[in-house]
Order: structure tokens, then sequence, then C-alpha cells
């Protein structure tokens, strides 16, 4: 059993990504924290609740984190475009009855790395900024973290933000580069393998389709999340991008990584927020992050379906 904190914006794909984890035998999800990206942070934490809730759990605690990236105002254009105003665009969920935790996100990550006795997977799938300042807060940290398992950037596979640029990675470029220099052992899933995963028409139809509410919500989501992906493909797709940092959890086999030199550009307009990966290794520094190369589709799809036919098993004791 792994423990596992998820760090999220939800966000479509976070959600989905939520829902996984506590569907997942091996996956012991001992709190989520939150953080302004896809929407603003009053809707991010909201809507991890009101997931959890949704989905039958109320024993993980939400933590409310950082409500703006470290040195730059919040970009808010995209995030609505995607995922709707507040975040959560589509199927009604109905409003949480679980409060949020009283303790900051940065400081709930700081305590429990450090009072832990086993070192923790830290999942982060919305911008960098709640695990940068839990970094400098507190170094220490760095040697409770079992492995750091991040959605971001796009190394082959052109941006989502712009040309150069993820989303995640974008929004918050100088909390991305505290945590890839920080020398925990990081795995980087780019939009090189979330973009290779997309569930299609027939499979979102089919999760719409289902009895179980779970599968139905998911289809649900999945389809407004496709709706506003659907001018890039010309038919219905749909990434998952959150949810295979789970998965990777759940099946090391789903994702095939390369440890590579990798870090962000912050200076220049054209290219902030770009990860750039010395894939031929001519600066001669020392690799420090593990990038996703390739992804097992119909894993990835059966997995994502199969899990969410389960009922949730509470793990916390
Ligand atoms: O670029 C994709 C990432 O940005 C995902 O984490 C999605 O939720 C958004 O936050
Ligand atoms: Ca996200």
């Amino acid at each position: 059993m792994k423990k596992v904190i998820l760090d999220c914006d939800p966000g479509h794909d976070d959600a989905i990504a939520m829902l996984l984890a506590t569907r997942a035998d091996n996956i012991d999800l001992i709190g989520v924290t939150t953080v302004a990206g896809n929407s603003e942070l009053h809707h991010t934490v909201n809507n991890a609740l009101r997931v959890l809730n949704y989905a039958d759990v109320y024993d993980i605690p939400v933590y409310a984190g950082c409500s703006k990236p470290m040195m730059r105002d919040l970009y808010r254009l995209t995030g609505a475009v995607i995922h709707g105003e507040d975040g959560l665009g589509g199927p009604e969920i109905p409003a949480p009855t679980q409060k949020p935790e009283e303790k900051h996100a940065v400081d709930y990550l700081v305590d429990t790395l450090m009072e832990s006795e086993e070192k923790i997977t830290l999942v982060a799938v919305g911008p960098l900024t709640n695990v940068a300042m839990a970094m400098i807060k507190e170094p220490r940290i760095k040697d409770k973290i079992d492995k750091l398992i991040i959605m971001g950037g796009a190394i082959i596979e052109p941006g989502n933000i712009t040309s150069a640029a993820e989303f995640n990675i974008y929004v918050d470029p100088e909390a991305a580069k505290v945590v890839f220099n920080s020398g925990v052992e990081i795995y980087l899933n780019t939009l090189d393998v979330t973009m290779k995963a997309v569930f299609l028409e027939k499979d979102i139809n089919e999760m719409v389709k289902s009895d179980n509410k779970i599968s139905k919500i998911v289809g649900e989501l999945l389809i407004f999340f496709a709706g506003t992906h659907v001018e890039h493909f010309g038919f219905l797709a749909c990434p998952i991008h959150d949810a295979l940092c789970i998965g990777q959890i759940i099946d090391p086999t789903l994702l095939s990584h390369k440890k590579v030199f990798c870090d962000v550009s912050l200076h220049d307009e054209l290219t902030l927020g770009e990860t750039v990966a010395d894939l031929w290794n001519i600066t001669g520094k020392e690799p420090n992050i593990y990038m996703a190369t390739d992804v097992d589709v119909d894993k990835f799809k059966t997995m994502i379906k199969t899990h969410m036919e389960k009922p949730y098993i509470s793990k916390q004791i």
C-alpha cells in the first residue's frame, strides 16, 4: 500500500485522478491539497470536496493551498475556457457536506512529510506552487518524498497554452524550476504521453451509459472536457492528463520513462514555461527527471473504466 498525497487544481482530469486514487487497491490517499490553476482556489477546493463527497468519500481531508503563483498573477483565461467558469463545468455535482481543513496546504505538506515514519508519494497535477513553497519552507521534506509524480510539461509534443509551454508549468514557471532542481526523484508525465491516451467518443459513451454513478459522472465530465478539445481533433477525443499519474502508481508498467536533464525556461516571453529536456546530453548536466516516453493506452482505458465501477473502501484506520 502506497501512502499518497494528491496536490491538484480540479479540473476535470484532476477529479478523475482523485476518483481513481480512491478506488485503487494499492493507494492510501491520505490527503488532498488544492491550488489555484484551472480555476480560482475557492473553486478548486470546493470541486475537490464535492467530487469526493459525490463518490461517497468523506474521510480524506482536503486542504486549501496557494491562491496564486509564487511570482505572477493567476493566469485565468484558459482554465475557464477548458474547464468552465467554476473549474468543473458539465454535470451537476452537489455542494459538499465536508469542509476544508483549517491548516494551509503548504503547512500540511510540511507537517505530514516531516512527521511520517515512511516516505510518501506526492502526486502534483496542477501548478507546482504548493510543492515549491513547501520545499522552500522546509527543505528537509525532500528526504521524506518517495517519488514526486508530476503532470506537466511538453518535450516533443507542442505546448497547450503556448506552442512552447504546458499549462501547469506555464502558470507557475518559477515554482516548477524550484521543484525540478530540488533533487527529489521526479517523474514528469508530459503532454507527450497524456495526449496519446485520449478517450474517444465510444469510450466516453460507454461510461455515460453505465448504471454505476461514478462511471456515469466521469463520462459526463469527459463529454464537457472533450467538447472543449473537439476543435483540436475534429472529433470527440479527450485526454485525462492527471489520471495517468495515479495510473503509474496502480501499475508501474503503464508508462515508460527515461532519465534526462530537464529545466524550465523563465525569461523570454516566447518560451516562458517551456520544459527543455537535454535529450542528447549536450549540456553534460546530471539527469534530474524521469520523463515519460510512452503509455499503454489500452491498459489506461481499461484501468479507468474498471476502477470507476468499484466501490470506495476506506483505508483510513
Ligand atoms: O495541461 C494539462 C494540465 O493543466 C492538467 O493538469 C489540467 O488539469 C490542467 O491543470
Ligand atoms: Ca490539473
